[in-house]
């Protein structure tokens, strides 16, 4: 993190709001005082508040180390260790009432502030309304203070959960904070780390780099797995891409590769806004807990369907439902009345999708056809496309349901959703196709479930501009690491190969592109950058350079022990180093994997399991052969592989 900073200053003001033992401040002070001597900083005055009085007597002691490594660099150190509550603190600075401490400005602040909801009501809450900054999570207050303690040119780096890029809690401090801070860098841990996750809700981090008054200017946006992961995508992007012109709710957009901008610009032809296509989405009305006394188990004659998102079947609602725990029906009662919507066709959308589930947006279309009570209720988890209170078109509603639910949009959302959260903002600020567009869609789907390969094709054949840019095919992409993936894991290869850079080495090595097929697949010989070069030319992840070493010790090394990947079949005998060396699908996976996703697949896969063991010894062995035995001076025996010139 500390390295984003560019910070050319003489002093270094730096702040660390919600310090802990003070990690963030000694990894800041030793990036600064490693530089060479010219871009050293003459001094740095560091400010640490920590709320937690167990943490002082070691955020104390990492200050003292502060202090010790500035001495040892010749800069002059100094530490303001703040005891107490940065929000109220910094509240009362920005405020300059009668007893407050003179706000201090700060050219730097660095932070992994505390994750918490504030409540509307409690004193944080007022202390921060007092100073204008409108927020309900009290990472987003620290966040904002800090803006405001920053001086011009003053630099922010911060880890924080990436739930502040959307939705409409977050929209003011959104404002606040890009009306002030020019984004110039955002690294997002792609894994779905559960890091703030105590609940099964899935969170992204996300780090960022702004500075304060700074004109708006492109921005470096990186992606990898996990903290210290070294598999780094990276990509610089206009402002304009990453919160978009006109967008008055001014999402975050994070897009780390080629086929993610791909996906924008395949949508490029659905320009609509909800209004425009004449659809509203308001969030379901029955909130089950204020309701109990009228919500049944099983429908009788006094009560109408009450729907929750345990109801979606394939695209549609599927109702009553024997296995759900919830209600299925609402008393029909005066009490209830305004809770419930008349008989029509509407789309609904999941408001909370799980981690598990392969879309972010599920999507099913109502229909009053297949649903004959008068009236009907849909559960808050739900929200609900209507037409100012009344239904919508059948053809419409499902082609407005299957574009919801295709890849491509799933593929858009992710790109400024980073949780499973599905917000009637985030809809309402998507953009839509022509109404004419959408039925048309609709007409082609009909009742039929379909799968989602079906739904994404005729998405594409109805909905994309067919002048699209040229360049790698987001969904197809999608669909083929996915489909690596489950390649991977049916291998039995371990949770560590199991991630995208697998994925995409073990479709390099079969010279698989989003468009080819698993049938088709060969086995080039290949050496790691040409792997790479497949990645970035038809996938379009381009990976920092330094990335190529861990293909090689974290994917292919595993990829040959599992007797995946052969080494030089072409010439065993290569010397390591020798920069022909390669590798080859071997034969028999070859064979295997060509059945994938035809009726063999199973069958075939069942006996490659049940030899490969036999096949790795036999790999193995042909790898000792080119090993020259070494007699130790105990005896002992080793095998060197054969040498080879440096590249
Ligand atoms: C997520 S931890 C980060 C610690 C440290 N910055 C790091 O990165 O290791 C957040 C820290 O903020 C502290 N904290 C929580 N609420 C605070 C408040 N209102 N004022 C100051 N510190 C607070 C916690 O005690 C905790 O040490």
């Amino acid at each position: 993190m500390a390295e984003m900073f560019i910070l050319p200053k003489p002093t270094v003001r730096l702040l660390d709001a919600g310090a802990g033992v003070g990690s963030l401040t000694a990894a800041a002070v030793a990036q600064l005082a490693a530089r060479p001597d010219a871009e050293q900083p003459s001094s740095i005055e560091a400010s640490a508040y920590e709320l937690d009085e167990t943490i002082v007597p070691d955020l104390s002691r990492t200050l003292s180390d502060c202090a010790a490594v500035c001495a040892a660099a010749g800069i002059e150190f100094s530490a303001d260790l703040q005891v107490g509550d940065f929000v109220k603190l910094a509240a009362e600075q920005l405020e300059g009432g009668l007893f407050a401490r003179p706000a201090r400005h700060f050219n730097a602040a660095i932070l992994n502030p505390p994750y918490r909801k504030i409540n509307s009501a409690s004193d944080h809450r007022l202390a921060l309304r007092a100073v204008g900054v409108e927020t309900s999570n009290l990472y987003a207050a620290f966040l904002a203070l800090v803006v405001k303690l920053l001086d011009d040119g003053g630099e922010l780096v911060a880890i924080t959960p990436r739930s502040f890029c959307n939705g409409p809690y977050f929209r003011p401090f959104r404002e606040l904070f890009l009306d002030a801070m020019a984004l110039r860098r955002i690294h997002v841990f792609d894994s779905r780390s559960d890091a703030f996750g105590d609940d099964d809700v899935l969170q992204e981090n996300v780090i960022i780099h702004a500075v304060k008054g700074a004109a708006p200017g492109p921005v470096v946006v990186t992606s990898n797995c996990a903290p210290g992961d070294e598999w780094t995508l990276r990509r610089e992007v206009p402002f304009e891409e990453v919160v978009q012109p006109g967008d008055a709710e001014r999402f975050i957009h994070i897009v780390p590769d080629v086929v993610g901008a791909q996906v924008a610009a395949c949508l490029s032809a659905c320009r609509l806004s909800l209004p425009e296509i004449d659809v509203e989405v308001s969030t379901g009305r029955v909130v089950d807990f204020r309701a109990k006394e009228h919500l049944r188990a099983e429908p009788d004659p006094q009560s109408v369907p009450l729907i929750y998102p345990a109801h979606f079947a394939g695209g549609r609602v599927a109702w009553p439902n024997a296995r759900t725990r919830k209600p299925n029906a609402i008393v029909r009662c005066e009490a209830t009345e305004s809770l419930l919507v008349p008989r029509a066709d509407y789309v609904l959308v999941k408001r909370f999708s799980s981690k598990e589930e392969r879309r972010r947006i599920v999507a099913a279309v109502y229909g009053k056809a297949e649903h004959a009570a008068p009236v009907v209720g849909f559960e808050n988890h739900l929200n609900v496309f209507h037409r100012k209170g009344a239904g919508l078109p059948l053809d419409f509603a499902r082609g407005l349901a299957a574009f919801l639910n295709s890849t491509l949009v799933d593929l858009f959302f992710r790109q400024f959703n980073g949780h499973t959260q599905v917000n009637a903002t985030d809809l309402r600020t998507m953009r839509y196709p022509s109404a004419a567009k959408l039925a048309a869609l609709g007409r082609k789907i009909g009742e039929a479930p379909l799968d989602q390969e079906a739904v994404d094709a005729l998405v594409e054949q109805e909905l994309i501009e067919m002048s699209r840019k040229a360049g790698p095919d987001p969904v197809g992409a999608k669909r083929k690491i996915e489909q690596a993936l489950e390649i991977l894991k049916a291998l039995g290869l371990p949770k560590g190969q199991l991630n995208e850079r697998s994925a995409l080495t073990l479709l390099a090595s079969l010279n698989v592109a989003p468009r080819g097929s698993w049938m088709k697949c060969d086995a080039p010989l290949l050496g790691i950058t040409p792997m790479m070069d497949f990645m970035a030319k038809h996938y379009g992840k381009t990976y920092a350079p330094n990335t190529r070493e861990t293909v090689r010790r974290q994917t292919v090394h595993q990829f040959v022990q599992a007797g995946l990947l052969v080494e030089n079949p072409d010439d065993p005998s290569r010397p390591i180093n020798n920069p022909k060396w390669c590798y080859q699908v071997a034969p028999a996976a070859l064979d295997l994997l060509r059945t994938f996703g035809t009726t063999a697949w199973e069958h075939q896969l069942a006996g490659y399991l049940a030899s490969v063991q036999t096949l790795k010894d036999k790999y193995a062995r042909a790898r000792a052969m080119t090993r020259i035995p070494v007699t130790l001076p105990d005896g002992g025996e080793i095998k060197l592989s054969a040498g080879g010139q440096n590249p």
